[in-house]
């Protein structure tokens, strides 16, 4: 990894410590008054800017779910919603944040299923672990480690999730190249990210701050399914998901996606 990339994933990381550490003072709130932030204007005294789509979750998924999991959520969809999660599966989620889709994942896949959460900002692992005690819950763990470089062995899960992370690594090849391996046969994706409508203009691409807001690294559609296709995936599908985000600065529009792909 060279110095650009360290800097940029070192910005990743305080930019998402910062968030962890805001929603983990979130233990006034009850769940749902939490959840209005997520409509994008900010209803607490705190500055939490929540998701890059408003109301992205279904109220019902989240009762029960810790107030300061929902605050923490950064997702640009909801890969839960398109996952066809089964009984006993087993589920990675990539850049697990505050743990909130490992938690609904975690009651699709039941007490058979087992889900690991992958993180590699501390504070957002323990915000996830503390939310997990809060659930009681023992089919999620949650680890630390680099989506480029993901601590498991071969062929172990069934599904990679992952919710607007992917746009946030230097080295894309390696994190689809990582899910790959650790997929079993038939295994498969299902991701919610960022794509952009035209090409990011090099000097973005230099901007960690950009970056770390999910913007910067994002790339175009197609060089996302090139990724996939390149790595062995099959059956690939990638579809919008909400309207385009028009930009400032010669950024091009963002638009989150939908994608899913199959390990053959
Ligand atoms: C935009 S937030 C999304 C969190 C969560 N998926 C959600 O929907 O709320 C990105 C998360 O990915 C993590 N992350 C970013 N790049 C990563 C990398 N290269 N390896 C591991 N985690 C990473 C960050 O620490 C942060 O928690």
């Amino acid at each position: 990894m060279n110095n650009k990339q360290n800097e940029i994933k070192n910005q990743v990381k305080q930019h998402y410590g910062k968030r962890a550490r805001q929603a983990s003072k979130l233990t006034t709130l009850q769940p749902l008054e939490a959840l209005r932030c997520a409509d994008g204007t900010t209803k607490t005294d705190m500055d939490i800017s929540l998701g890059a789509s408003p109301n992205i979750y279904v109220r019902d998924d989240l009762l029960g779910v810790p107030s300061e999991a929902i605050a923490s959520s950064a997702g640009c969809g909801n890969p839960i919603a398109f996952a066809d999660l089964q009984l006993g599966e087993r589920v990675l989620d990539l850049g697990s944040g505050g743990g909130l889709d490992c938690f609904l994942a975690a009651r699709k896949v039941g007490p058979t299923g087992h889900v690991t959460g992958l993180d590699m900002t501390l504070d957002m692992l323990e915000l996830a672990r503390n939310n997990a005690q809060k659930l009681n819950i023992v089919n999620v763990e949650f680890l630390e480690g680099f989506i480029e470089a993901i601590p498991l062995p071969d062929r172990i899960v069934d599904v990679v999730i992952s919710n607007c992370v992917i746009c946030l690594s230097p080295d894309k090849d390696a994190v689809i190249r990582e899910s790959f391996r650790v997929l079993t046969s038939r295994g498969r994706l299902h991701i919610s990210d960022m794509v952009t409508l035209g090409p990011m203009p090099q000097e973005l691409k230099e901007d960690s701050h950009q970056w770390a807001r999910c913007a910067s690294g994002a790339e175009e559609a197609e060089a996302y399914m090139t990724r996939l296709e390149s790595a062995g995936f099959v059956e690939i599908k990638m579809k919008y998901d909400g309207d385009p985000q028009s930009q400032e600065n010669n950024m091009p529009d963002l638009i989150a996606v939908k994608i899913v792909a199959y390990k053959p």
